[in-house]
């Protein structure tokens, strides 16, 4: 079983991926990983991320133990990852590594969840079930800033409304839903009401 969850970022997707993760017994790929961390390897290497070379370089040296660096989600990190991601040749060198992850679970897993912006539709097209998570750009922003206020950072909320913005303009290019994709617009729900439609729409398709 292949679960592909899509979506902008703070959308809810990573914690519903890791709650259904849990859940289930599946193995979960968070694939903005293989993104920030291919950023983060050219910032390191004293490289652009908007330069096609420095990108290139940095995604085909990219190994899985640079997945667990600390410093993916720095904001200088966030920045160089979606400048890498909308790059083409860049997303062409990831793409093996995530597929791999979804044919060959690890540790025997009898499922896979990868969770990004074109899993249902680049990654895993076959996948069992797609949903694509969406929440209007103001919740999105206002989630982070609480996120970074509650970690004691100093961001103002126009400030992280706008990085969100940004973030989105660059990455709608990539960010787009599979026909067959289940919407869940989180606007206005909790994260145990995601999960609980997340659970039927999967309980469904396992049964048909
Ligand atoms: O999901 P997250 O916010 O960690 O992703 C970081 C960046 O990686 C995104 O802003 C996006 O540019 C890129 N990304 C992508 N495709 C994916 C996952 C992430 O382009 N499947």
């Amino acid at each position: 079983m292949i679960i592909a969850i899509d979506g902008f970022a703070a959308s809810g997707k990573g914690t519903l991926a890791t709650i259904l993760a849990e859940r289930l017994g599946y193995a979960r790929l968070d694939t903005g990983l293989i993104y920030r961390a291919t950023g983060l390897g050219v910032l390191e290497a004293g490289g652009d991320p908007e330069n096609p070379d420095d990108a290139l370089a940095a995604a085909e040296s990219l190994t899985p133990a640079l997945l667990e660096d600390g410093r993916l989600r720095e904001p200088a990190v966030t920045a160089a990852a979606y400048k890498v991601a909308a790059q083409t040749p860049v997303r062409d060198a990831l793409r093996r590594f995530q597929k791999d992850f979804a044919a060959n679970p690890p540790g025997g897993a009898p499922g896979a969840i990868l969770d990004g912006r074109d899993i249902g539709t680049v990654i895993c097209p076959d996948a069992d079930v797609k949903l694509f998570v969406s929440a209007d750009v103001e919740i999105r922003a206002k989630r982070r800033f609480e996120e970074l206020q509650s970690q004691g950072k100093t961001d103002t909320y126009p400030a992280v409304l706008q990085a969100m913005k940004d973030r989105d303009a660059s990455d709608a290019e990539n960010t787009v839903p599979a026909d067959d994709a289940v919407h869940l617009d989180t606007t206005a729900l909790t994260i145990d009401q995601v999960v609980e439609k997340a659970l039927s729409i999967i309980e469904a398709r396992r049964t048909s």
